[in-house]
């Protein structure tokens, strides 16, 4: 028997971090809508993040890659999609350093295939149908010791990741400006949690604990960051989708700012606890390495948008947070050994010359 459901919404990246808890989340709480993950299954993509749900009647997969219009064109025709939460992207800082051409291509020309194809199948009722593009606060540049970032900043990447997503965020807009397109655009600060992959500062100091390998830190440590965990994200996301206003931007952030020195002391604490190794132990591995190219001092989010109009509150506090993720990766060590491969270790050497 054919079911039928309200909603075919398609959520891109879904095997990636972020997309995989909004995936499952989605997938869970409601029932009634089909929920179909598209992604191209990139290093950063994984299946057996979603194992636990893969086999949900309201749930389906399908491998594909965002630059390949004529692959979309199929998929929203065969799959009548009615809305879109756009995850996918290249979204690592470091290796849009050394290859900004992969940026380009999949966050500003595959968003730009997804806004043409939506923009196909939803023309004859446009309002009707939601494209939900998920930013990053990174968009909004670089700020010094003091300030948030509110959704009236204005735009000032600063680095080949964040000038893509810049870019795709000003596309989104320019399809509803131009074209009508209902769309709404959230813009988050860093993320931290289970399935993240090693490459990122806390799965990869997590895993540098385990290990006792060196901890390589920035410069001096002294960059901040405003750390959100995942789940808080994800349900920021299905709120936003679900009801944030045609047209509007949302600022997503922890209220949790701290200097990477302070997340790496924190993790060396909660390693030794947790390894049982004497106090002091882990933080003896930390390395101050070279600088990142161009590193922003700081990121800090204005937040108080979805907070007054959505009701919407980061749940899970900053020390709670890194203690649930340390326990998570130490519960699920298959799961990291498996995703560095081949092409991770080879990653990690040519930027680390630890
Ligand atoms: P991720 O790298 O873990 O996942 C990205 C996913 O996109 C992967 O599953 C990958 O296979 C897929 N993908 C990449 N290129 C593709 C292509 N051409 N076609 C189809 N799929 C492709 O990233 P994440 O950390 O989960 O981030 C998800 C989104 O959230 C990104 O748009 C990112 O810019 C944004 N974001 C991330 C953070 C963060 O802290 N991680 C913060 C704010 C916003
Ligand atoms: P990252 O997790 O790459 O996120 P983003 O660059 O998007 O903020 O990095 C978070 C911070 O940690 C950033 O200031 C760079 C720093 N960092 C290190 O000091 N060492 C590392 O090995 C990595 C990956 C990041």
């Amino acid at each position: 028997m054919m079911t039928s459901y309200n909603k075919h919404i398609l959520i891109t990246g879904g095997a990636g971090f972020i997309g995989s808890h909004l995936v499952r989340q989605m997938v869970l709480n409601h029932p009634q809508y089909k929920i179909i993950n598209l992604d191209a299954l990139t290093y950063a993509g994984n299946l057996s993040n979603l194992e636990d749900i893969q086999a949900a009647p309201n749930y389906k997969f399908i491998k594909a890659d965002i630059r390949d219009i004529s692959s979309l064109r199929e998929i929203f025709n065969k799959e009548k999609i009615t809305d879109l939460i756009h995850l996918a992207a290249e979204s690592h800082v470091d290796r849009s350093i050394s290859n900004p051409s992969a940026f380009i291509e999949t966050n500003v020309l595959g968003t730009t295939n997804l806004l043409i194809v939506a923009l196909e199948a939803w023309k004859e009722n446009l309002s009707s149908h939601r494209f939900h593009h998920v930013s990053t606060d990174e968009v909004f540049g670089s700020l010094g010791e003091t300030g948030l970032f509110s959704e009236t900043t204005p735009y000032d990447p600063r680095s080949p990741y964040s000038a893509s997503k810049a870019s795709s965020d000003h596309l989104v807009r320019a399809f509803g400006h131009t074209f009508g397109l209902n769309f709404v655009i959230t813009n988050c600060s860093n993320n931290y949690g289970p399935y993240q992959f090693p490459e990122k500062l806390i799965p990869l100091i997590i895993h540098n604990i385990i290990h006792s390998k060196a901890l390589p830190v920035y410069g001096k440590g002294e960059n901040v960051r405003d750390w959100l965990w995942v789940g808080d994200h994800a349900n920021a996301l299905e709120l936003v989708f679900l009801k944030g206003a045609t047209a509007q931007t949302y600022n997503i952030g922890g209220n949790s700012e701290r200097k990477n020195i302070d997340i790496v002391n924190m993790l060396c604490s909660i390693g030794d606890e947790l390894l049982q190794r004497d106090p002091g132990t882990s933080s003896k591995l930390i390395q101050f390495v070279t600088d990142r190219l161009g590193h922003d001092l700081r990121y800090a989010i204005d937040s108080s948008k979805i907070q007054s109009e959505l009701a919407w509150t980061p749940k899970i506090k900053l020390e709670d947070g890194l203690r649930k993720t340390f326990e998570w990766y130490l519960s699920n060590t298959k799961w990291l050994e498996k995703v560095i491969n081949g092409e991770y270790l080879e990653y990690y050497k040519k930027n680390y010359s630890l």
